[in-house]
């Protein structure tokens, strides 16, 4: 079978851990990558513009091509040619999810190419097996919060919806931080006094996050990542101390070197330090969508 539709694809950016989380929370945030992919011949062809542009690779190993393969084959389907365009505003290496984006839109653009109807759940088992944990593809994936694991092998995800007016305020970097990297920095072993402050915490923002956010500062606690990764992003650390010393819920995202604010939006949440980007984003609340179109 070879689909004539040309596809559409809307991936939002996600912050990951979240404070206390760890591997299992995510959000989804209103920055998003675009991509358009039309079926056709028998090789493939990738344009891209925005974040990586010039720098990701444009053959069979670009991680949206290699995704939206993996999605064919797992559905069925023949596509053996199209062509990809990637309009990118996730920042790469960051800690905002670029690479789950990358790999969700992928896959769900194989949906939209084989022209099934999109299964959010079978997305996150196939995006965790590409990513290698679950919680930033879970998020992009479902929208919203999300807190995710895994059974065996197999990424699962619940959703929930965040209170009422919560956004979210990035500060980015101009340099990258590798979640490989970052990860390496982790301990085997801590002690289990944070362990168990980790686990009253992360229990306090799943309420805090959705029905009390006055409570997000003290919820966002974290005592069994952050502070390691320090020696691989020193300036995001003092930006999270300085924060959260005035009162907001800073938390390094994901494997960092992104720091990310999270409370109603107040004006409160300073400007960007000199090389650093800001964004004021609010909450995506429905994860990756498809928009099949006809190409003729
Ligand atoms: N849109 C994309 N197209 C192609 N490759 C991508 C895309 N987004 C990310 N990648 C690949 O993933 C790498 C970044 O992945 P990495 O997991 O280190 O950072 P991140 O996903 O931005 O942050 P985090 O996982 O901490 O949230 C890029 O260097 C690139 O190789
Ligand atoms: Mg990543």
């Amino acid at each position: 079978m070879t689909s004539c539709h040309q596809v559409r694809i809307r991936v939002p950016a996600t912050s990951a851990n979240l404070g206390p989380g760890f591997d299992a929370f995510g959000l989804a945030l209103t920055l998003y990558d675009e991509l358009i992919v039309t079926p056709g011949g028998s090789g493939v062809r990738v344009e891209v513009s925005g974040e990586g542009e010039g720098e990701v690779a444009l053959d069979e190993s670009h991680l949206v091509v290699r995704s939206i393969r993996a999605g064919l084959e797992a559905l069925g389907a023949s596509v053996p040619g199209f062509t990809l365009r990637c309009e990118n505003r996730i920042p790469h290496g960051r800690g905002l999810g670029s690479s789950s984006a990358a790999i969700v839109g992928g896959l769900a653009a194989a949906y939209g190419l084989a022209d099934e109807p999109v299964d959010r759940e079978r997305i996150v088992v196939l995006a965790n097996e590409i990513e290698g944990h679950p919680d930033n593809v879970a998020a992009a994936t479902l929208g919203g919060f999300t807190i995710a694991w895994t059974e065996g092998e197999t990424g699962r995800a619940v959703r929930l919806d965040p209170a009422g007016g919560l956004a979210a305020v990035a500060y980015v970097p101009d340099n990258r931080v590798l979640t490989t990297e970052a990860r390496g920095l982790l301990p085997s072993v801590v002690p289990h006094s944070d362990a168990a402050a980790n686990a009253g915490k992360a229990a306090l923002f799943v309420a805090a996050l959705t029905g009390r956010p006055e409570l997000l500062l003290t919820a966002t606690e974290d005592r069994l990542h952050q502070e390691y990764r320090e020696p691989a992003m020193p300036e995001s650390l003092s930006l999270v101390h300085k924060l959260r010393g005035s009162g907001l819920a800073a938390v390094i995202s994901g494997a960092g070197p992104t720091v990310a604010v999270l409370g109603r939006p107040d004006g409160t949440s300073p400007d960007a330090p000199d090389g650093w980007t800001r964004y004021e984003l609010g909450i995506d609340p429905v994860g990756v969508q498809v928009w099949s179109l006809e190409s003729g």
